[in-house]
């Protein structure tokens, strides 16, 4: 599976960048720029203006059509460096980066590519290659209850800023459990659950090997070490599960799998499992009020595998 995923909505052909503008010349372009049908993205922030701010939708942001952001300079250069956040910045922030994916604006932008902080891994998107390997990976700077202790170095300098910060709030203390688990591992893994709840059971709390985040380096079983560390299945209802709920989006992590979201996601809800996909989209993710990575890329649900 090479070719990048198609959003739903890949019809649409509407090309935006977003870019800053003085505050006089955005007015002036406000009015022909809602004539615009396939305007999906708005990024450049106002300053306050009261009297113009009451005629901008809410949030305060303009979006600027061009003929094909994939043809950007930035951006190609960003993607040709392998720099996810210069990317990112280059299509105007993680909103107007969502916006064009979902748009089918963004055909440079590749949720299989397993080295992106913005691949999609699900029951319906094996990992590509399927034994894939991450690299760089680093010990996570937490402690750690399992041989399961490295994550992709990215996601790991996140992480120990993020816990350093639940400890300074006094939200207690974050260990990790698992953090990158092998295509290997993984087998094991599930081997193991399918051996004690069968292969439905298995199903619902532990991906195929192949199909996990785990393997991509970028997702993480936290659990609580207040008072000596808890096991994933007792971190809800914790002090650090509520701090993680609310604010790892700060850091760039998401809870992958929500509440309510099993006929998306295909898993039950598992609070202690995070995923990096960097500060810009987890922004754009929790401001944008999503709950599922499938849903804030425009993807199907992957209740399912597709055997
Ligand atoms: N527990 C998650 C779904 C995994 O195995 O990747
Ligand atoms: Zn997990």
């Amino acid at each position: 599976m090479s070719d990048a995923i198609h959003p739903r909505h890949a019809s649409r052909r509407s090309r935006i960048l977003t870019i800053a503008l003085p505050v006089g010349l955005a007015v002036t372009m406000l009015g022909s720029l809602w004539a615009l049908t396939d305007v999906a993205a708005v990024e450049v922030a106002l300053p306050p203006q009261p009297a113009v701010a009451a005629q901008l939708p809410s949030p305060e942001l303009i979006a600027v059509p061009v003929a094909d952001p994939c043809a950007e300079p930035a951006v190609v250069a960003a993607l040709g460096a392998g720099d996810d956040e210069a990317a990112i910045a280059a299509f105007g922030g993680g909103e107007a980066f969502r916006a064009a994916v979902v748009a089918g604006n963004a055909p440079c932008v590749s949720l299989t590519d397993p080295d992106r902080r913005w691949v999609v891994v699900n029951k319906a998107i094996p990992l590509d290659p399927i034994a894939f390997e991450p690299s760089p990976l680093s010990g996570a700077p937490l402690r750690t209850t399992t041989l399961s202790s490295q994550v992709r170095e990215d996601a790991s300098a996140a992480l120990g800023v993020m816990a350093a910060a639940l400890s300074d709030a006094g939200a207690g203390s974050l260990g990790m459990n698992n953090g990158y688990r092998s295509y290997r591992l993984q087998t094991t893994t599930y081997a193991g659950h399918v051996s004690s709840r069968g292969q439905e059971g298995a199903d619902q709390v532990s991906a195929r090997p192949g199909f996990s985040e785990h393997q991509t380096g970028l997702a993480m079983d936290v659990v609580a070490c207040s008072s000596g560390c808890g096991s994933i299945a007792g971190f809800a209802g914790t002090p650090e599960s509520a701090w993680v709920a609310e604010h790892a989006w700060e850091y760039g992590f998401i809870v992958r799998y929500d509440d309510g979201e099993t006929g998306m996601t295909g898993y039950i809800p598992e609070p202690w499992h995070l995923r990096y996909i960097g500060p810009e989209l987890a922004a754009a993710y929790h401001q944008g009020g999503h709950h599922s990575l499938e849903e804030f890329f425009g993807l199907a649900a992957a209740p399912d595998y597709v055997d």
